[in-house]
């Protein structure tokens, strides 16, 4: 495995050096599938802050689906000291980070090369606790296996492209590993947008977000569930549940504050909740993007303050305000077509003479200027 070690290291070196592909197939060692060290070292290029460690082995669907490192090693934090069989491991990430804190896992995977690519990927973070099998979750030699683990893990392929998520068109089906393995505790990685009332009500919903952007749903069963909902954002960690009805109303007045609330605040349905903690009011909510205002300054990872300069119902009053406020470079917060989104951009920011920067939001009619308070 060294050898191939070099020939993807040669590989990614040539790539990133603007080789063409038919060259480089030809300067690469002869001993190896090219197909295969070219698609190794693109996602190693394309890998790029997702894991700490350069030297991973990744198919090019491995790559996309592997759970980001910050994430893997939250769920590790929260789950530790079990016997956990992750039966979808894909190329390990997940299974690998539950090692740190966990005494044993088992990864499986249908497909072989996947589990080459994980048994790699183990030593690369210097596991030894954890083991992986090529083979099907549903034959009865893996359930028989598994079946003195504390936690059955599963993070499921997802079809390409769906009009709306369910549990049976995951693969492994959820469903489907329920009816096979049992009464279990049970973690199931999850597509976000799923929408509630398709995941079983006695299951933990955790939806994780990083940088305020909705990533991941985790669902937890049985003694693994704490509580209904849960949001956490990372790289923080901070973290807000519930099992409450989700009741907030929307406000029209505007503040002194306007904060951008993180997604999986919406997502987990703990929008009054957060307003609990936080003493907020709503201005607008939902999936794109959801507003909140205060007259205080708060500091909460859940939300991202913004000063408010002005506000106004036309742009030309709002390019005055913001002109007299010395800004330069205004950035938008609203929906727009990208090609209008510069178009409008431009049209303010060539009537502009100041140095600073303010972010623009737009609810309803309503124009807003703030500025990021840091
Ligand atoms: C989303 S990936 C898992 C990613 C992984 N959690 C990680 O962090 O790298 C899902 C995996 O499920 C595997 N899979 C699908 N059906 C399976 C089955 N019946 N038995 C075992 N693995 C299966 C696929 O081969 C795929 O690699």
């Amino acid at each position: 495995m060294e050898e191939i070690e070099h020939a993807v290291k040669k590989c990614e070196t040539l790539i990133r050096r603007g080789y063409p592909r038919h060259r480089i197939f030809q300067l690469i060692p002869k001993n190896f599938n090219p197909e295969e060290v070219y698609e190794i070292a693109k996602c190693r290029i394309k890998m790029r802050d997702k894991f700490t460690r350069h030297n991973l082995y990744f198919d090019e669907y491995g790559l996309r689906y592997s759970t980001p490192e910050i994430i893997g090693m939250y769920r590790a934090r929260r789950i530790k000291g079990y016997t956990i069989a992750d039966i979808s491991c894909g190329v390990g990430m997940q299974a690998i980070f539950f090692s740190f804190t966990n005494p044993h896992v088992l990864g499986i995977d249908i497909d072989p090369r996947r589990i080459r690519y994980a048994k790699l990927n183990a030593k690369a973070y210097e596991r030894d606790n954890v083991e992986f099998l090529a083979a099907n979750c549903f034959s009865p030699e893996i359930i028989e296996k598994t079946k003195n683990y504390d936690i059955i893990f599963s993070d499921p392929a997802r079809k390409e492209s769906e009009r709306e998520r369910k549990l049976e068109t995951l693969s492994p089906s959820p469903l489907k590993i329920m009816e096979k393995y049992g009464q279990r505790n049970y973690i199931f990685d999850l597509p976000p947008q799923i929408s509630p009332e398709k995941v079983p009500q006695d299951w933990e919903r955790e939806y994780i977000s990083v940088n305020g952007r909705i990533k991941r749903l985790t669902a937890y069963t049985s003694e693994l569930k704490v509580c209904e909902r849960r949001a956490v954002t990372l790289p923080s960690g901070e973290s807000i549940q519930s099992c409450e009805r989700d009741e907030f109303t929307l406000e029209s007045e505007l503040s002194n504050y306007i904060y951008l609330v993180d997604e999986s605040i919406y997502y987990a349905s703990l929008l009054s909740a957060l307003q609990e903690r936080y003493d907020i009011e709503y201005l607008q909510v939902g999936k794109r993007r959801t507003l909140a205002t205060s007259s205080r300054i708060i500091r909460s990872d859940f939300l991202k303050p913004y000063e408010i300069l002005c506000d106004a119902r036309s742009i030309e009053e709002i390019i005055e305000c913001l002109d007299s406020n010395r800004i330069g470079k205004v950035t938008l917060m609203f929906s727009l077509d990208p090609r209008d989104y510069w178009k409008l951009r431009k049209k303010i920011e060539d009537r502009l003479k100041g140095e600073d920067k303010a972010t623009l939001f737009r609810i309803g009619q309503l124009y807003v200027a703030a500025k990021n308070v840091t």
